[in-house]
């Protein structure tokens, strides 16, 4: 069930959410600011230590030396936060590889921040998704 509220504004500052929720193709000022409300939820949760599921997206070129192999030992260091993994081979040297996981915040953001960091991984990017409540 929707409720409502009423949120001041100062001119200026409307002006900018006003053209931010057009660029980010909302269609009304309550659904941009209910978006950011859970996004800023999901941030308080990453610090609570909280349980989460994401997605991590790799892409690389597999021609760089030992590469592959470091993107996968880290993963078994990680298994225990990895559900499973994709490997999209993009064209002929690029490759893409998501990887869905689920853990305490901390843990998956670490993983995600070691993969991006391996020499050659040209993009690196985690989303993370939360139910807004307890993982049962
Ligand atoms: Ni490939």
């Amino acid at each position: 069930m929707l409720k409502r509220f009423t949120v001041s504004l100062e001119d200026d500052l409307l002006v900018e959410f006003d053209s931010y929720i057009k660029s980010h193709q909302y269609n009304n000022r309550s659904e941009a600011i209910r978006d950011l409300i859970r996004k800023s939820l999901i941030m308080e949760e990453w610090e609570a230590g909280k349980e989460v599921v994401g997605v991590i997206s790799l892409v690389y070129d597999h021609h760089q030396y030992q590469l592959q192999e470091r993107i996968t030992e880290l993963q078994h260091d990680f298994h225990h936060q990895i559900i499973s993994a994709t490997h999209i081979h993009m064209d002929h040297d690029n490759c893409l590889e998501v990887i869905i996981v689920r853990g305490m915040a901390a843990k998956v953001k670490e993983l995600a921040a070691k993969l991006s960091a391996i020499r050659g991984v040209k993009d690196g990017t985690l989303n993370m998704s939360s139910t807004g409540g307890d993982l049962h």
